[in-house]
Order: structure tokens, then sequence, then C-alpha cells
């Protein structure tokens, strides 16, 4: 049996060994951390000196744009200082109370001093909301729920009292310890909450000195009405940072690198038609180059060794066809004015939409079309991309845009723009 091993595996040539332990470097899908992400230093700095600072925070930009590793990031690099930094995803909770007994619990696992200690501690700093907490000794892991009957409270006092409870936390550390805590996907918060919300935790947060508050989120349109308009009582609580695409010349120079590490050739223009096609977009760039690497790999191209233009979007076309079944979904789930409006989109490049031609084409007048616009924003398959001095429309996922130019223009007779 090994012996027939060390046979077979004699007749596998060498370059192919070195092949397959080499893993595919371009990940998409999660959150990347600690050495694994592109540029992004500024940004990893303002998150990590606001927590050590007690400061409060507002990330802002779009999805797929990479804020969720950048938290993560200086989440790892704050907690191997010792700092306290809780991390939650607000869309992970379907209700505040969850949310709230979500950040209990979180508290309890980064307590130090013995399962004893710590949820005496927990017991004491969010007294009023009286948690029972679970320790599972198998997985090291604690759970919590409130004690209350959240039924009959309102969720964002609860919210408050818990922010309050772990201010009190804070303070019960050593100076040189920071507490942070960060809250991806901000606006749901607002959302579950309502407006009332907003004033409520601003009310709270602001007497609190201790804990660095980093507040991340994606609808951009929302949380920019909410930090900047000073009728709200966001405004001017905290700083504000927006988050942009990676240069491309950083990526450029990541992606070229790593596939000529994996020993293929690199055309120059390819890089830029992947960025092209990806639009830059961090998630969509990193797929569409997963997907190359893959297929280079299996050799399902006439020159497996090079990474040329014309693979790169055969690729794509690849790719686009393969996400074929949910494209179609979330196509078919649109009125036929936000499907007219979509195909406008493609064809313009996302800009003129209220022009005559626009109105021609989709057959209803700019008002329809703008409400078509704001409710196709709002449910997260357009965003608005603001240029200098104009707002352009793009899709939040650019491979949707690309199976509309794949498979819907032709289909219509309309040429691929
Ligand atoms: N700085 C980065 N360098 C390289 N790839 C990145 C970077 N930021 C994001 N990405 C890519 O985008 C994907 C989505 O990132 P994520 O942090 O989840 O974005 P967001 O939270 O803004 O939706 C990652 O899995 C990765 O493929
Ligand atoms: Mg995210």
């Amino acid at each position: 049996m090994i012996l027939k091993g060390i046979i077979l595996f004699g007749m596998i040539p060498f370059s192919m060994i070195l092949f397959s332990v080499i893993i595919n470097p371009f990940q998409f899908g999660r959150e990347l951390g600690l050495g694994s992400l592109i540029d992004r230093a500024d940004e990893l700095a303002t998150v990590e000196r606001t927590i050590r600072e007690g400061g409060k925070l507002f990330l802002i930009g779009p999805r797929r744009f990479g804020k969720t590793s950048i938290l993560k990031t200086a989440a790892d690099r704050l907690s191997a200082e010792s700092a306290i930094v809780l991390r939650l995803d607000a869309e992970s909770y379907p209700t505040l109370d969850l949310m709230v007994a979500g950040i209990v619990t979180s508290a309890a696992r980064h307590l130090k001093g013995g399962v004893r200690r710590a949820g005496e501690q927990v017991r004491r700093f969010f007294h009023t909301l009286r948690p029972e907490l679970d320790y599972s000794v198998l997985d090291d892991t604690w759970s919590a729920k409130l004690g209350i009957d959240s039924s009959r409270q309102d969720h964002t006092v609860l919210l408050t009292e818990a922010l309050n409870g772990l201010e009190q936390l804070a303070r019960a550390q050593p100076k040189t310890r920071p507490v942070g805590l960060i809250i991806d996907e901000f606006q749901r918060v607002v959302e579950l909450g309502g407006r009332v919300a907003e004033g409520q935790i601003r009310a709270a947060i602001q007497t609190h000195s201790r804990i660095g508050y980093v507040f991340a989120g994606s609808k951009t349109r929302m949380l920019n009405d909410m930090v900047t308009d000073a009728a709200r009582p966001f405004y001017r609580l905290g700083s504000k940072m927006f988050l942009g695409p990676i240069p491309r010349e950083d990526f450029s120079r990541f992606l070229e690198e790593k596939f000529r590490e994996g020993g293929y050739s690199v055309e120059p223009q390819a890089i830029v038609r992947l960025l092209d096609l990806a639009e830059d977009v961090p998630y969509n760039v990193q797929m569409l180059a997963h997907s190359c690497w893959f297929r280079l790999r299996e050799g399902t191209t006439a020159n497996p060794s090079a990474l040329t233009q014309p693979f790169v979007y055969e690729t794509l076309v690849y790719l686009v066809r393969q996400q074929d079944p949910f494209f179609t979904q979330l196509w078919r789930a649109l009125t036929s004015i936000q499907q007219r409006t979509l195909l406008a989109v493609v064809e313009q490049g996302g800009v003129n939409l209220q022009s005559t031609k626009t109105a021609q084409s989709v057959g209803r007048g700019p008002g329809t079309i703008r409400k078509s616009l704001h409710s196709m924003i709002d449910s997260g398959i357009l965003r608005e991309d603001h240029l200098m001095s104009s707002t352009r429309l793009r899709f939040e996922d650019p491979f949707f845009a690309q199976w509309i130019r794949v498979t819907i223009m032709p289909a219509n007779g309309l040429r691929q723009a």
C-alpha cells in the first residue's frame, strides 16, 4: 500500500505537486484578518486610535469594500495588546434585546480572571438587566439571557443600560487597558429602534469617556444623513471616515505578485481588465481573481501559463453564468419598470438618468424613474457613488450588471455597453 503510494507519487510531475500545495491566494466572502489586508493602514490606525483614546468614530462605506475586515483586524491587534474589544454585527440580531444580550455575552467572554470572577463582574456591571449567564466548559463559551421581561421594556432603554454597564466595566479596568465597542452595520440599530433610538443612544454615550465607540455601516446615504444633518442627534458626535476603494496601484501590485508567485505570466492589460470588470470593488476583484486562478490551475484555457485579457473576460462570463440562478431570481423579483430602469443604468453607465432619453427607453416620466431608483438603492441593488460634483449610480454587486450585459441585453436586442 505504502509502496503503491510512493510509486503513484513518483509518477506525478514535480510541478504538479508544487502547484497542488499552493492554495488559491485570492480570498472572498469572509472577513480578512491580520496580514491579508491590502492598503487600509490609515483606516486601521484611526479605528485603533479611537478605541485607545475612548473616542467616537463612524466608518461609512458601501458593502463589499472591506469595513468588516478593517474592524476585525483592528480588534485583533488591540486584543493582542490586552485591550477589551467587543465587536458585534447589528444585522445578526433580529431584535434589539437580543443584541443587548449579545453585548453582555461578549463582555463575559472578554473578562479575565476565571469563570467565577467574570460572572460576578458581569452581574455587577449589568445589574439593571439582571443577566442570567451560562458557561459551557466544553466549548469554553458564554451565553447570556436578560433576566428581566424584555417584552415589557423599551428595547432602546435596555441598550442604553447595557452601554452604561459597559462604561462601568471600562472604568473598573486599569487605565492602560482600553475598552472598545464596535457595532458593524450600525444603521440596523436605528432601523430596529426607530428615530428615538438615536437620541437615547447619544444621550448615554456622550457621558462615556472610557469606551471607544466605532460604528460602521453600509447604508451610505442613511448613515451620512444621520451624522451630517444638524437636526439629528448624532451630528458632530464623533468623527466620520468614508471608505473608498483600494487604490488601483496597490491592488494591481498584489494581483500581479500573487499570479507570478503561482508561476503564471501576467499581461499588464489583464490586470486592468480584471479591475474594470469588478469595478474596483474589493470583494468582486478577489472573486474574479480567485476564479481566474482556479481556471488556470484546471488548465481550462489554450495558454494555461498566462493571465491574459481575453481569459479574464472569459472567466467573468463563466462566473456570472455560474451565478445565473441567483441573478435570475433577483431579476424576476423586480417590477418591469425597475428592470427597464436597471437596463438604462447599465446602458448609460449610471449617469443622466433624469434625461428624456432615459424616459423614452423606460417608457415612464422622470418622477417614476426616480422612485424606482430610490427603491433599488434602499433594497441594496444600487448605490450612489459621489464624484467631485456629480453622482453616479452603481451596482452594489458589479457582477449583477455584468450578468445583465451578458444575458438580458442580447436577449432584448440591446447592444452591450
Ligand atoms: N483591504 C483588503 N484587501 C484585500 N481584499 C479585501 C480588502 N478588504 C476587503 N477585501 C475583499 O472584500 C471581501 C469583503 O470584505 P468585508 O470586510 O466583508 O467588506 P464589508 O464589510 O465592507 O462588506 C473580503 O472577503 C475580501 O475578499
Ligand atoms: Mg461587513
